[in-house]
């Protein structure tokens, strides 16, 4: 497969009916001297004056975050900063080449430079979200790499990397195995992968399969026991497995906000018994792991 060619031809998406708009009005912002602080909010200060709340709301739905900028908080439907925060135990992130698959608008990859890495590089194949990250870096100015590719093109990339995260994203994969394989072959010999998904109690290796969705969601295949789960990282080539940490998802952390449209947490969960989703199946839980590529 030829990344560069992949890249290019991607870059035309920023030309769609839906993209142009907000290209056109990341191209017209200024220049501004500012300062950033990477806490739970990654903010973005100036002592200049700077209205940025329309270009910011032309970028709706924003799932992950907060950010403040200048005097407009981007109050996101997920605070991301209670995922990462549980996880930050975990890593130590220093001289490493890091990547974060489905990164989003890259508000994990903005606080990771707080470990001062040698390299961050962000695969996610929305041009939407691609183009949250650059209006953010406008200001922040990183050299955080993203890339508009998606997890099936790790193990063509250029670059190998000594830490992977990838968060939220096995769910959505109709073959898990696959894409468990896919980040074994993007790292490289003594890396690691730090994970998470949906969870399913109990002491079997066995898998949810939602009928047509989960918790709302459509494109869920698999919610395995972390039995299942594991079985699946040894038979991608991983020679250990770590659990981390569990948790439940509720709605201090995912919830509805005027910077999306539609639905959220609440409007997912049977409305008589929250530990139910509306589909009947139990209510969303994450199990987080460490992947080691090669112990010895
Ligand atoms: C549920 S979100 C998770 C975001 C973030 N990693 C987190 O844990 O908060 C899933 C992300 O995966 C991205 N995505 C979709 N298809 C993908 C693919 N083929 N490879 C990598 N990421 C993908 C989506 O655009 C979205 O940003």
């Amino acid at each position: 497969m030829n990344i560069e060619q992949l890249r290019e031809d991607r870059q035309k998406w920023m030309t769609w009916k839906n993209i142009k708009p907000l290209r056109d009005a990341l191209d017209k912002l200024q220049e501004i001297e500012c300062s950033v602080e990477l806490g739970d909010v990654v903010k973005i200060t100036s002592e200049d004056a700077y209205d940025v709340e329309d270009t910011a709301r032309m970028m709706m739905p924003w799932r992950k975050g907060p950010f403040q900028i200048f005097d407009t908080f981007i109050d996101t439907e997920w605070k991301s900063n209670i995922k990462y925060n549980l996880l930050r135990p975990y890593f130590n992130l220093k001289d490493k080449r890091v990547a974060d698959i489905g990164c989003n608008n890259g508000y994990y990859l903005f606080r990771m430079q707080e470990d001062s890495p040698k390299s961050l590089v962000g695969f996610d194949p929305s041009p939407l979200y691609k183009t949250q990250f650059d209006f953010i870096n406008h200001f922040v100015k990183s050299d955080i790499v993203y890339e508009l590719l998606g997890v099936e093109h790790l193990e063509f990339y250029e670059e190998k990397f000594d830490t992977i995260f990838c968060l939220g994203v096995l769910y959505h994969r109709s073959d898990p195995v696959a894409m468990l394989k896919q980040l074994f072959k993007g790292l490289d010999k003594k890396g690691e992968v730090i994970l998470d998904t949906f969870y399913i109690e109990g002491d079997d290796e066995m898998c949810l399969c939602p009928a047509s969705s989960y918790s709302k969601i459509p494109n869920i295949y698999f919610v395995p026991t972390i039995k299942a789960l594991k079985h699946w990282c040894l038979r991608a080539g991983f020679s250990e497995f770590e659990v981390l940490e569990v948790s439940k998802t509720d709605a201090s952390e995912q919830r509805k906000t005027d910077w999306i449209e539609g639905q959220s947490l609440e409007d997912f969960l049977d409305p008589e018994d929250s530990t139910k989703t509306v589909e009947g199946y139990p209510a969303p839980a994450r199990v987080y792991v460490r992947l080691i590529k090669d112990k010895k």
